[in-house]
């Protein structure tokens, strides 16, 4: 299960020849490029080809391996005067293929490539007829598993849970597009010694707890807090904490049957949430891995990781100044142990090539160092580039108007379930307040408002660089003008409107009809439709959602802008151009459905 990483083209692309995309043209220019460096430098195997998309007036892709290899062969015996005569050969070596229409050497060597429009013209209507799945990556792993959302039960589902949530389910929906299994785990927080603490002030505030209903109970949350003041204030109620904790622990029944009913209460506080969003993920909380514990624990003392340290015990990592307690001083476990046994279940037990996880950047170093732990333990190979392998999804902060953290204005905390609400009602308000003209039905005016009021909050979250902090604001995320969800979504409907207005059988065209790119606009489109796999692949790899939003920003405006320069109903190119809006369409819905935004036809 020790695959090897094709570092230098950044990617996690097999090159199988009857697993290959036919979509991605990377890697097919790549396979070309590859003969070609064979051929002008058979005495140095193993170059991996750079090729690379660009913006130059010279062409559309790039091959600059001429220079790096210069250095390579340089005062060895060669017949080459410096890179751009190493790029020249390069440039004469390169295979004849359809693909390619014509090449020049610019600068230090770069070989530049124009794609044929023929070529474009005929992959794009490949794939109309063979649907846009064939477009899908394939990745060198066969199953990951992706922990995101994973609020904590009794606390608060806050905003970070909301970024995590959104990044997570993304993620999880391109790596499925490319083919790979996705395990889709909520680590939910629902363990720990704050149980005894809640469970005993809830046995006080409603002496005949078994028979108390949920809506009794209502906000869990203020609980938590009460009883987290009790336990700060009253010696008293420490203790019986205390002693609640070890009872819960021991599986008296009272005391377990009373945190499952916590747990039920969160849980349907989540999924009202989850539902809003459609996001689907399957619970495996820290409760599930604490019987996995000693054993690795065990393990790991075994192999002289574990060490005690002023009463607890540790693993000491190098390079942090700080050991990574594993178990803590009274001998109970914590949030670095359950995830030590998480990581050994999900690598064994589940068999996961690749596990990531989708938490703020604050919990960095957590995952830092268990990693570094797991790798001293020989779980991971050594080597960074190979699988299996765990990787740390990290996010910035939701800021308010006041460029603090972002709160609501009366309350101390923003509810999710409320926010997505508002984001719901406000949507429909300037459905209605825009579509004077339009026709609604109750449902539809529904499903529509739901579309574009969560799309608009999803969007303007995976639309930054996950890193970056974010300004939350109703007023620019449901704008129809700019990188918005709402832009997008009324891009997408009109297009679909333009194709319905022309009273034309789009199903039927895509296969009696024919595709051609002559206008400089309509080329530029077909390119743009034709680099939607390698984008969704550098999404993947490099585990960033906001490389799909930017281009699907780009594909609308670069639909905008063919047309308004090339008429399509009534115009000689009627059927080519009425493909061409169908493709974009088809490419459209699918970044929708990627980014896990329901796609609207009508405004
Ligand atoms: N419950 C944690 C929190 O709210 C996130 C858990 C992330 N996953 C993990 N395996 N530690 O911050």
């Amino acid at each position: 299960r020790r695959l090897i990483l094709a570092s230098k083209v950044q990617s996690v692309s097999t090159m199988a020849k009857e697993e290959q995309n036919v979509g991605n043209v990377k890697q097919q220019l790549a396979k070309l490029f590859e003969s070609a460096l064979n051929a002008t430098v058979p005495n140095e195997p193993d170059v991996e080809p750079l090729v690379a998309a660009c913006t130059a007036k010279f062409g559309d892709y790039q091959c600059n391996n001429a220079m790096g290899l210069w250095s390579k062969i340089k005062g060895k015996q060669n017949e080459f005067k410096g890179p751009p005569a190493v790029g020249q050969a390069i440039m004469r070596n390169l295979p004849q293929s359809e693909m390619v229409e014509s090449c020049s050497v610019a600068g230090p060597g770069f070989v530049n490539v124009v794609l044929s429009k023929n070529w474009i013209a005929k992959s794009l209507q490949k794939m109309l007829i063979d649907g846009i799945d064939t477009w899908a990556p394939r990745l060198a792993i066969k199953r990951a598993v992706v922990d995101f959302s994973s609020p904590n039960i009794a606390k608060e589902m806050h905003v970070g849970h909301l970024r995590s949530t959104i990044i997570g389910d993304t993620l999880a929906r391109m790596l499925e597009f490319s083919h790979v299994e996705v395990l889709r785990r909520n680590h939910v927080g629902d363990w720990g010694t704050q149980f005894g603490m809640l469970i005993e002030f809830l046995f006080e505030k409603f002496p005949n707890w078994e028979d108390v209903t949920e809506t009794a109970v209502g906000d869990l949350q203020a609980f938590y807090k009460a009883s987290k003041q009790r336990f700060d204030s009253d010696p008293e109620f420490k203790e019986k904490a205390q002693k609640a904790v070890v009872r819960l622990q021991g599986g008296e029944e009272r005391y377990r049957k009373a945190w499952a009913q916590i747990c039920e209460i969160s849980r349907n506080e989540f999924n009202r949430v989850y539902q809003c969003l459609g996001v689907h993920i399957e619970e495996k909380g820290e409760s599930f891995y604490n019987p996995y514990i000693p054993e690795v624990l065990k393990e790991l003392t075994s192999k002289n990781l574990v060490e005690d340290s002023q009463g607890a015990r540790v693993i000491f990592i190098e390079g942090f100044n700080i050991p990574l307690i594993v178990v803590k001083s009274d001998g109970g476990f914590n949030y670095a142990s359950t995830d030590l046994a998480a990581l050994w279940y999900r690598l064994n037990e589940e068999k996961a090539d690749w596990i990531i996880y989708v938490t703020d950047v604050g919990q960095q170093q957590h995952f830092d160092m268990v990693f570094r732990a797991a790798k001293r333990a020989g779980w991971f190979p050594a080597e960074d580039n190979t699988y299996p392998k765990a990787s740390h999804v990290g996010f910035g902060l939701v800021l308010g108007e006041d460029g603090k953290r972002f709160r609501t204005r009366n309350t101390e905390v923003v509810r999710l379930v409320d926010l997505l609400d508002e984001a719901k009602s406000r949507s429909k308000t300037a459905l209605i307040d825009r579509g004077k003209d339009v026709e609604w039905s109750e449902e539809e005016l529904e499903q529509t408002a739901e579309a574009v009021g969560y799309g608009a909050v999803k969007y303007a979250d995976l639309k930054n660089n996950r890193l970056t902090n974010y300004t939350f604001n109703f007023d620019q995320m449901l704008n129809d003008k700019g990188n918005t969800a709402v832009y997008l979504l009324y891009a997408h409907a009109r297009i679909c409107s333009i194709i319905r207005k022309s009273g034309k059988d789009v199903e039927e065209l895509k296969n009696t009809g024919t595709i051609v790119l002559d206008h400089a606009d309509e080329r530029a489109l077909g390119l743009h439709l034709l680099q939607f796999s390698e984008i969704v692949e550098e999404g993947c790899t490099n585990l960033l959602p906001n490389v799909l939003c930017e281009y699907l920003y780009n594909l609308s405006e670069n639909f905008t802008r063919f047309y308004s320069n090339c008429q399509v109903v009534g115009s000689a190119e009627e059927t080519s151009r009425l493909l061409l809006c169908e493709a974009t369409a088809t490419v459209m819905r699918k970044c929708f459905h990627l980014l896990g935004i329901v796609p609207v036809y009508k405004i």
